[in-house]
């Protein structure tokens, strides 16, 4: 059973700046909420129980997002018959309840992130939410929770992409199993056009095994320095772990770049 996820969130947020000098990009409004606010309705739709933060000093404000009790509570008795209020309180309170924070002080990369969560995941495997990644009208971690139950794997969203912009993702080579899923033969950190498997592209979602924790504490920095999760996967796909690549339904929505984040919230505001 999957019922912890982790969403990694110390990132600096640069493709997003001036917006992100002071504020998360995670913290910034879709169509009225945060777009963090869409990733955790995601999970606890699909049954998670806990959900793990990783943060860095920088981002405290997104602890304060869902711990500024005091300041809702002064608030509401000030005003007793607000009930936008009293309903916004409540749902940041149920968010909290479940929300657990670790922190990742240097950027090194999505794989260290993920390695601040070993002491805390109980079970073979858990599910991460990459919050750049807006995934709407179907819920893909369900999709993946029912994909992880029926193939007993690991198993990670994916969409074809323009052939132009493979460097912007992982890119997947693959064996299809039938019109969406595949058995994921490797996965390539941002290739270049030319040495791209496929365009098939990691989006993120992922389900991962607890033995990814053993990969990365041993991996080295690839790209950029950064230790990073595709990586960590390919040594255990060569290491004959079972990968399964889902084509998503649902409607995907990037607010990792001003011009995504500008079209997601138009594209939502309209719905
Ligand atoms: C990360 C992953 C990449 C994946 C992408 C999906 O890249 O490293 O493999 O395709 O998320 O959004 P980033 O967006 O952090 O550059």
């Amino acid at each position: 059973m999957i019922k912890q996820a982790i969403i990694p969130l110390a990132g600096l947020g640069t493709r997003l700046l001036p917006l992100t000098s002071v504020l998360p990009k995670e913290l910034l409004p879709i169509n009225g909420k945060p777009g963090l606010e869409y990733i955790l309705d995601e999970c606890i739709k699909c049954g998670i129980k806990e959900i793990i933060f990783i943060i860095s000093k920088r981002k405290q404000s997104i602890k304060k997002y869902f711990y500024n009790d005091f300041f809702y509570k002064n608030l509401i008795k000030k005003r007793r018959g607000d009930k936008r209020l009293k309903f916004e309180y409540l749902k940041i309170k149920k968010y909290k309840k479940i929300i657990k924070f670790v922190y990742q002080d240097s950027p090194r990369g999505t794989g260290d992130a993920v390695l601040k969560c070993k002491n805390l995941i109980k079970s073979k495997h858990f599910l991460m939410l990459m919050p750049d990644d807006l995934i709407i009208k179907n819920n893909c971690s369900l999709s993946l929770i029912q994909l992880h139950n029926k193939y007993k794997s690991s198993v990670i969203a994916s969409k074809k992409v323009n052939r132009d912009n493979v460097s912007r993702w992982g890119i997947f080579d693959f064996k299809k199993i039938n019109k969406r899923d595949f058995l994921i033969k490797d996965v390539v950190e941002k290739p270049s056009i030319k040495s791209a498997p496929s365009n098939y592209a990691v989006i993120g979602r992922y389900i991962l095994p607890q033995k990814i924790f053993n990969i990365l504490q041993k991996q080295k920095p690839g790209n950029n320095g950064e230790i990073h999760i595709t990586d960590a996967i390919r040594t255990l796909i060569k290491q004959k772990n079972k990968f399964i690549g889902h084509v998503f339904a649902g409607k995907y929505l990037d607010c990792g770049t001003m011009k995504g984040y500008i079209n997601s919230s138009l594209y939502i505001s309209r719905l």
